[in-house]
């Protein structure tokens, strides 16, 4: 085994990766510059956006060439400091790239861990990014209350899972939308929704009428194309919908583009969520969510696959909407 794996760029594609577009290759462990820090990746994240970022079609991202690490997120800990601020042992969730280890400097991180919040690896799922995506979207845009009816795609990863989550915290009524039956056994059976339809059935609308009988309050969307459109004709008058992904976008420059004069007809409220406009909120999300999960009123599933050599495999699975869960890559042992 080598001492400093990372996956790197082998061919930039329009259109949906495949294997051969990633390699595997043995690099040396970097040295901390002044001011920097070694960090060794625990958990790396998979999330649809890496795939808008590899072509660089999402903010703050410059398009990879051949040879580049891929982008990432990571639980790590901190191995060797140069920066007072952060501590032999400490634990972050930083923008690592695809690799073992990591020279970074204070900019790449994103969040410190507490390692009594909660598991590790939710710092890159409920506990993270996409369970602050979730409450951005539940208590700053949409906010479902009691006798509301909350439908979300996308509902068993970790956005749709804790969006919810946190709408029934609210008091409202959840019904997720997912792909496959498995996946709709997770949404009902551990997040706790009242229902899940699978939206690869042909009488799915069907099935979604007699769900919400009085119609859709809220609607958050984690996928665009047709099911955005096909959810207009389901909101109550003057619903609000959330637009918080396309996956179906992110791996070509091509659009395909969205009919919206349905939403016209049910005066619907749309909303284009943005998670980095809540960081500001981060600490108190945490606090709260943290105490959600203790009092199992807040659950989580991972799709887990172990060592960075499964990286890109992993991540063509997330690609193709096979995950069952957060996609992570268990990279290296917690402790040591
Ligand atoms: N706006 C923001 O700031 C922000 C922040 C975080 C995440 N997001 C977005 O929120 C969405 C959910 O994120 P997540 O991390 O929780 O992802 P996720 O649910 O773990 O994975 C994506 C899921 O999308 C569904 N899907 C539908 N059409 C797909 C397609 N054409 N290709 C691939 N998957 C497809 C699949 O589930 P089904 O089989 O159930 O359809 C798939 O499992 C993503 O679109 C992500 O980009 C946005």
């Amino acid at each position: 085994m080598a001492a400093n794996l990372q996956v790197q760029l082998a061919n930039q594609r329009d259109g949906m990766p495949e294997a051969g577009d990633f390699h595997v290759v043995e690099a040396p462990i970097p040295r901390p510059a002044p001011g920097q820090m070694l960090v060794r990746t625990v958990y790396l994240s998979l999330d649809p956006y890496v795939r808008k970022a590899i072509r660089g079609d999402h903010p703050g991202h410059k398009a990879l060439v051949e040879g580049d690490v891929i982008y990432g997120r990571s639980v790590c800990r901190v191995v060797r400091s140069h920066d007072d601020s952060y501590k032999v042992g400490d634990y972050l969730v930083a923008e690592t790239g695809w690799r073992q280890h990591a020279a970074i400097g204070p900019e790449k991180v994103v969040q410190r861990v507490d390692p009594s919040a909660g598991p590790l690896s939710a710092a890159i799922g409920a506990l993270g990014m996409p369970g602050l995506t979730a409450w951005g979207s539940v208590e700053h845009l949409s906010l479902p209350s009691l006798g509301e009816t909350l439908v979300v795609s996308a509902a068993a990863g970790p956005v749709g899972g804790c969006v919810g989550q946190l709408a029934k915290l609210r008091g409202a009524r959840v019904v997720g939308i997912a792909g496959s039956p498995e996946k709709c056994d997770l949404v009902t059976k551990t997040y706790g929704f009242d229902e899940c339809i699978n939206y690869k059935e042909a009488d799915w609308e069907e099935k979604l009428k007699t769900a919400c009988p009085a119609g859709v309050d809220v609607y958050h969307d984690n996928v665009g194309g047709a099911l955005l459109v096909d959810m207009a004709k389901h909101l109550s008058l003057y619903g609000r919908v959330v637009m918080c992904g396309r996956p179906a976008d992110y791996h070509s420059s091509k659009f395909h583009g969205v009919g919206l004069g349905p939403f016209i007809g049910r005066r619907a409220k749309l909303y284009g969520l943005v998670v980095y406009d809540y960081e500001h909120d981060l600490e108190r999300y945490l606090r709260l969510a943290s105490a959600w999960m203790r009092e199992g009123k807040l659950k989580i599933k991972e799709d887990r696959a172990d060592r960075l050599e499964n990286a890109p495999a992993h991540f063509l699975k997330l690609m193709h909407g096979e995950n069952i869960g957060k996609s992570i890559v268990a990279v290296g042992p917690e402790k040591a």
